[in-house]
């Protein structure tokens, strides 16, 4: 099937220094299928809804309020390791590689890595054209920038990075434990795409990872004090209403957030209060009191665990970082040379 392909070149501002961007588009602009999958979801007999439709201008915004709450440690303990060990983990990965950061949002996270790993090019990689917009016109103002990029894409399907990459040396960065979202076949197969992207020797991939961990903290990040979770959780209702012309009443449900241990993850549902009916398109959807729908899984992971996923996609020589606590992982793994 042919893609959109939508380049948009940036003029370097008057005020920067000389720095212009390519912004690539290869988001499938016929978002008709995303929105039949949607619906696919919402009449299953077991409801889902995919957690990217978390991140509608409320949601990122309730998402930065998650990361601040006290119970939400994955976030900061990740900066503290970075910070830490910043300039060994550097010495692993060697200077004057590309910079692939996927999931790039509003870039921060790469932005600190830029004056200890002196990258040849930055490509930013986000399903969020604003942010990445944003994020790159920011990016032109900061003196440590290299050569800028980036390509807004829907990678939780398929990783193709190519219409964007150049040959050479590259750094993946993929922070955050993003990949929890993915069920474990899928992020074997994720990694293994990042894997088929290294074409040339001395790439590597940098990857943030949450641990396994006591219950009772992890239901805590996942269902705090404040209901920043719950309002995020809930606000996936008020987006689907918009996408879909959905009339699902927020009122009408709450959050779940919980460990299931032997799965090894994080689950989150919407539950509903009391009976209700939902018009999704030309059906009208009955939920029980109790049902829930299905809105997000975050997989946990040893750090044995991980680096035995790693080996497997085909990286070598992966190595990690923890806090004292042991509360969250960042691992580096190379493609050898
Ligand atoms: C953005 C996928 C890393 O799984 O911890 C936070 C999303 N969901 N609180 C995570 C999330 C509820 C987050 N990730």
């Amino acid at each position: 099937m042919p893609r959109k392909h939508l380049i948009t070149t940036h003029p370097a501002p008057a005020n920067a220094n000389a720095v212009s961007f390519t912004i690539t588009n290869t988001l499938k602009l016929d978002a008709q299928a995303e929105l039949d999958a949607l619906e696919r979801g919402l009449l299953a007999p077991a409801a889902s809804i995919a957690p990217k439709f978390f991140y509608d201008a409320l949601g990122s915004t309730l998402y930065n309020a998650i990361v601040l709450t006290p119970e939400y440690y994955p976030t900061r303990t990740e900066a503290a390791i970075f910070a830490r060990y910043r300039s060994e983990i550097a010495g692993y990965i060697g200077p004057g590689k590309q910079f692939v950061d996927l999931g790039s949002g509003d870039s921060v996270k790469a932005e600190h890595w830029f004056a200890a790993l002196r990258p040849s090019r930055y490509v930013a990689v986000d399903i969020s054209s604003a942010a990445l917009n944003d994020a790159l016109l920011r990016l032109v103002g900061n003196p440590d920038a290299p050569e800028l990029a980036g390509l807004i894409t829907d990678f939780s399907r398929v990783l193709d990075v190519s219409p964007v990459l150049r040959p050479g040396p590259t750094l993946f960065f993929y922070p955050g434990s993003s990949i929890g979202n993915f069920m474990p076949d899928e992020a074997l197969w994720f990694l293994k795409q990042i894997r088929a992207h290294c074409s040339t020797p001395h790439c590597g991939l940098l990857i943030g990872v949450d641990t396994k961990k006591d219950p009772a903290r992890l239901n805590a990040a996942y269902d705090d004090a404040l209901g920043v979770t719950a309002a995020f959780n809930l606000n996936v209702l008020r987006h689907i209403n918009t996408l879909l012309g959905t009339d699902f009443d927020v009122r009408d449900w709450q959050h779940r957030g919980f460990y299931h241990p032997a799965l090894g993850r994080i689950e989150m549902h919407l539950e509903a209060r009391r009976a209700t009916q939902v018009r999704i398109r030309g059906h009208r959807r009955h939920f029980a009191a109790g049902e829930r729908i299905h809105t997000e899984n975050s997989y946990k992971y040893a750090p044995e665990e991980f680096s035995a996923v790693l080996r497997e996609a085909g990286f070598v020589a992966p190595r990690c970082w923890q806090d004292d606590a042991a509360d969250f992982s960042v691992f580096h793994a190379s493609t050898g040379g």
